[in-house]
């Protein structure tokens, strides 16, 4: 069978609808119940197979010089790790070159970066002719961060646990908009996990699992949760205003995507979700969009 030489794929990003903290493990890391839903803004990412035995990144030739600055091309890239990681585990040499149309942006909670180590695990999965199976696709995306594991399902929406990558998929109902806006400066997700405060009693994600499961916007809307808001809002006062802000104007709670700096509404209809982004113009965002779940 002859192999395809090259494939291009749509990388999305994620909102955190619901995210707990459990408590601190003796890893370093936290003990999650995160609800995670896939959005319609993502990244383009196409590949080439070569005969270099290199892994070679660029960006799109249009890529504005922001984020040129921001978006590394070595090896630290997530995207790199995770097509070395695939030639490490299949013991191959195989050669490719990505290019990637990079829109969502970085330090936002929107995991951009882990949904396009997952693309990249699952394409060069098929296009080097690899076969290794879904579990060992989970395997290694386990070793190169949480939020990976999510992107390696194709559901819309799942419940998240253990660092956030043992994956539940949610059967869910009809179209959601979210507004999320977000400030020009992001959040460093250590330093927004070190800075939280001990909790006595903990949140559970079943009433948001309900809602998304009943379509149900309006239960949405007050059950959605994130237990990051407060360091995340500490460590970023800009974003602390432009919540309270946001909430002012679209006269609902607004919630945190991940570690921040993304701040979400619902809306009930995409005709509301449009109104509402106007709304936000006069905040001067330094990111604004309507998304589609
Ligand atoms: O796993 P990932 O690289 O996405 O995590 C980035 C950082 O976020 C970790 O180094 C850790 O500081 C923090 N983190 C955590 N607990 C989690 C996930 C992330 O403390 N469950």
């Amino acid at each position: 069978m002859k192999l395809t030489s090259e494939v291009t794929f749509r990388s999305p990003s994620k909102i955190n609808v619901f995210l707990e903290v459990q408590g601190k493990r003796p890893d370093g890391y936290h003990e999650l119940e995160t609800v995670m839903l896939k959005t319609s803004l993502c990244d383009v990412m196409h590949f080439e197979r070569t005969n270099s035995g290199q892994v070679m990144l660029q960006l799109a030739a249009h890529t504005p010089t922001e984020i040129r600055k921001a978006f590394p091309l070595d090896d630290t890239n997530l995207i790199c790790r995770a097509a070395h990681a695939v030639r490490q585990a299949a013991g191959v040499s195989c050669g490719v070159r990505v290019t990637i149309n990079k829109r969502i942006p970085a330090q936002a909670g929107l995991a951009g970066g882990s949904g396009n180590a997952a693309t990249t695990l699952m394409a060069l999965n098929g296009l080097w002719g690899l076969n290794l199976p879904h579990k060992a696709l989970h395997s290694i995306a386990a070793t190169l961060g949480s939020d990976i594991n999510f992107f390696l399902e194709q559901t819309r929406a799942a419940v998240c646990r253990g660092r956030g990558e043992k994956v539940q998929a949610i059967p869910i109902r009809g179209c959601l908009y979210v507004v999320a806006a977000r400030p020009a400066r992001g959040n460093e997700t250590p330093r927004v996990f070190a800075g939280l405060e001990p909790v006595r009693e903990h949140r559970r994600s079943q009433p948001v699992i309900e809602a998304l499961q009943t379509g149900s916007v309006r239960q949405l809307v007050h059950s959605a949760f994130n237990r990051l808001t407060t360091s995340a809002s500490t460590q970023n006062p800009d974003m602390a205003d432009l919540m309270s802000q946001m909430s002012c104007l679209c006269d609902r709670p607004v919630f945190m995507s991940g570690s921040g700096s993304t701040c979400c509404v619902f809306a009930r209809t995409q005709r509301e979700a449009q109104l509402l982004l106007r709304k936000l113009d006069g905040l001067q965002p330094a990111f604004a969009a309507v998304l589609r779940i």
